[in-house]
C-alpha cells in the first residue's frame, strides 16, 4: 500500500517536471535562438551494434588452408583477400549502414521505400517539422552523392553537381517551413544502377539520417507459358558413355510425355548419334565434365522451367511433371523444386557464417534438414539444396550456373554458389525411378573423383567461396 502511494507521488513529481520542461521548450528546442546550455548532442546508442567476428569451425570441419601447398599459401591468401575486397565493394553499399532513429525528435522523414532512378530529380516525400511556435525556424539537409534543390534543379547544377549537396531553409513561419520541405528534391549526380545515399536532416540539436535507394529499374523478362506442359518444361540431362541407359530414359519419357523437348549434353569421347524426335543432342569436347554439361544443357532451354534428370533415370506414372509445375506456379518465389528418386528424397540445409571478412567463412551442410512446409503444399518443404531430380526456373538457374570447374560428382556445390539467391523446396509427391545399376567398368573409372579432384574441389571452396572451413554432415 505504502509503496503504491510512493510511486503515485513519484509519478506526480515527474509529471510536474515534464510540464515545466515542455513549457521552456526543452523537448523541442528547434528554434534559432536555442539556449546553448540545453544542447544535447545526439549520438547513436552504443552496445547494440556487434561488429562481425570470426566464425567458429564446428567439430570435424575440414580446415581448408590445409588443402593448399604450404609454399603457395601466403601468396594465395593475399590474392584471394584482394579479390574478396573487390567482391565486397561490388555487393555492399551505404544502404547496409546501421541507422538509429532519434527519440523525441520534431523531424519527420521517410525511413524506408524512398527510391529514385539515377540522375532523375525526385521529390523527397514526407519531410516535415513538428514543433511549437517559435520566432524563426531553420533546418539543414545534406547528401553526398547528389544535389538538393527546391523544385526541379537546373541542368547545370546537376552536371556541376557536388556544390549543391547542402540546403539550408530558414523562415519565421512553421507552415512556410513545411511548404518548403514539401518541395525538396533529390537528384543523384553519379550514375550507378544500384546504390544509395544518406540524407542528414538537422534542426539545431536534432539530427536524423535516412536512406535514399538509387536504382535503375530492371525490365521484366517474362516467359510465355503457353497452354501445354511441353510449352512450359524442357527435360535436360547430361550423358557420358551411357547410350543404353539414355535410350531407356528417352523411351520412358515418351510413354508419358510424347512431345516434350529433351536436351542432351554429351561429352563422350567417341559419341554416337542420337536421332529422335524432339531430342536436341549437344556434343561437347570429350570429358568436359558433369557441371559443364549441365550448364550447356540449361543454357539452351527456352521454356520457363526445365526438369533435371540423370541419364539413367526412368519416367513412371508417378513422374507427374505437372504437379511440380503446380507447386512452382502457386509459389512464384520458388526457384527449384526437387522430387524423390525411387522413393528417396535427398535434401539438405546449409549453415553459412560469413565470419569477419578477413579469415574466411564457415560452412556446414546438414543432410535431411529442412525448414517449414511450402504454403498450401504440406508435401513440400523449404531446404537449401536437393539432388539430381528437380524442376527449376530457367532464368534463376542460369544466373547461378553449374561451375564447369567441377568435373565429376558435385551435388551441393551448385546450391552453395546459389545460397541466398535460390529458393529451394523438396516435395514427396512426385518421383522418378532409377534404372537398375549396371555400371560398365570403363565408366566407373571416370565416375569416381580422384583424390586430385577432391583436392581441387577443396581449393575451390577455399578460394572461390572464401571459406575457412567446411563440414559435410
Ligand atoms: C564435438 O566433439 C566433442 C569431443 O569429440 C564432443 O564431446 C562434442 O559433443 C562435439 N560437439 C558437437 C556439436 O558435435
Ligand atoms: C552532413 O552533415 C553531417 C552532420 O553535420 C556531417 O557530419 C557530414 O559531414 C555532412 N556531409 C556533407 C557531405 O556535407
Ligand atoms: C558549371 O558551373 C560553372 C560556374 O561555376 C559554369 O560556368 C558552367 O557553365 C557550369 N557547367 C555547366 C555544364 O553548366
Amino acid at each position: 500500500m505504502s509503496s503504491f502511494i510512493r510511486s503515485g507521488l513519484l509519478q506526480l513529481l515527474l509529471l510536474g517536471f515534464f510540464v515545466v520542461m515542455a513549457f521552456f521548450g526543452f523537448f523541442q528546442s528547434c528554434t534559432v535562438e536555442h539556449k546553448r546550455s540545453l544542447i544535447r548532442r545526439w549520438s547513436p546508442p552504443t552496445g547494440l551494434f556487434i561488429p562481425p567476428s570470426t566464425c567458429f569451425c564446428i567439430n570435424d570441419s575440414y580446415i581448408l588452408d590445409n588443402s593448399i601447398p604450404s609454399d603457395q599459401l601466403a601468396e594465395i591468401l593475399e590474392r584471394r583477400g584482394k579479390e574478396y575486397k573487390k567482391h565486397q565493394a561490388r555487393t555492399s553499399s551505404i544502404l547496409n549502414a546501421l541507422l538509429f532513429a532519434p527519440s523525441n525528435s520534431p523531424l519527420q522523414y521517410p525511413i524506408q521505400g524512398f527510391t529514385v532512378r539515377p540522375m532523375v530529380p525526385t521529390l523527397i516525400p514526407g519531410l516535415a517539422l513538428h514543433t511549437q511556435k517559435r520566432s524563426s525556424y531553420k533546418v539543414l539537409l545534406n547528401v553526398t552523392r547528389g544535389i538538393l534543390s527546391l523544385g526541379t534543379p537546373r541542368d547545370e547544377d546537376v552536371v556541376n553537381g557536388s556544390r549543391k549537396n547542402l540546403i539550408i531553409l530558414e523562415t519565421d513561419s512553421l507552415a512556410e517551413m513545411n511548404k518548403l520541405l514539401a518541395k525538396v528534391t533529390y537528384t543523384s549526380t553519379v550514375y550507378h544502377i544500384h546504390t544509395g545515399d544518406l540524407v542528414h536532416f538537422m534542426c539545431e540539436v536534432h539530427q536524423a539520417v535516412f536512406p535514399i535507394v538509387i536504382r535503375q529499374p530492371t525490365l521484366p523478362v517474362l516467359f510465355d507459358i503457353g497452354t501445354a506442359i511441353s510449352d512450359q518444361v524442357t527435360v535436360t540431362t547430361k550423358t557420358f558413355m551411357r547410350y543404353k541407359e539414355l535410350k531407356l530414359l528417352i523411351r520412358s519419357l515418351r510413354q508419358h510425355y510424347k512431345d516434350m523437348t529433351l536436351i542432351v549434353a554429351d561429352d563422350t569421347h567417341e559419341p554416337e548419334k542420337i536421332i529422335e524426335e524432339n531430342v536436341l543432342h549437344y556434343i561437347m569436347p570429350g570429358g568436359q565434365g558433369w557441371f559443364a554439361g549441365r550448364t550447356l544443357a540449361v543454357s539452351q532451354v527456352t521454356t520457363k522451367y526445365f526438369l533435371w534428370v540423370d541419364d539413367d533415370f526412368l519416367f513412371t506414372e508417378k513422374t507427374k511433371i505437372e504437379d511440380l509445375v503446380e507447386v512452382m506456379e502457386a509459389t512464384p518465389v520458388l526457384d527449384v523444386v526437387g522430387g524423390s528418386v525411387d522413393g528417396n528424397q535427398f535434401y539438405f540445409s546449409i549453415n553459412y557464417d560469413e565470419g569477419d571478412g578477413v579469415t574466411g567463412g564457415c560452412l556446414e551442410k546438414k543432410s535431411n534438414r529442412r525448414f517449414h512446409s511450402v504454403p498450401n503444399f504440406p508435401q513440400c518443404h523449404l531446404v537449401s539444396g536437393v539432388v539430381n531430380f528437380f524442376l527449376a526456373r530457367t532464368d534463376a538457374v542460369n544466373r547461378v550456373r553449374f561451375d564447369p570447374k567441377l568435373k565429376r560428382v558435385g551435388h551441393p556445390e551448385f546450391f552453395m554458389d546459389g545460397l541466398g539467391q535460390l529458393m529451394v523446396a523438396t516435395c514427396s509427391h512426385v518421383s522418378i525411378s532409377h534404372q537398375p545399376r549396371m555400371m560398365k567398368p570403363e565408366y566407373k573409372i571416370f565416375r569416381h573423383p580422384t583424390s586430385e579432384e577432391q583436392d581441387s574441389k577443396k581449393r575451390l571452396y577455399h578460394y572461390k567461396n572464401y571459406l575457412k572451413c567446411i563440414r559435410f554432415g
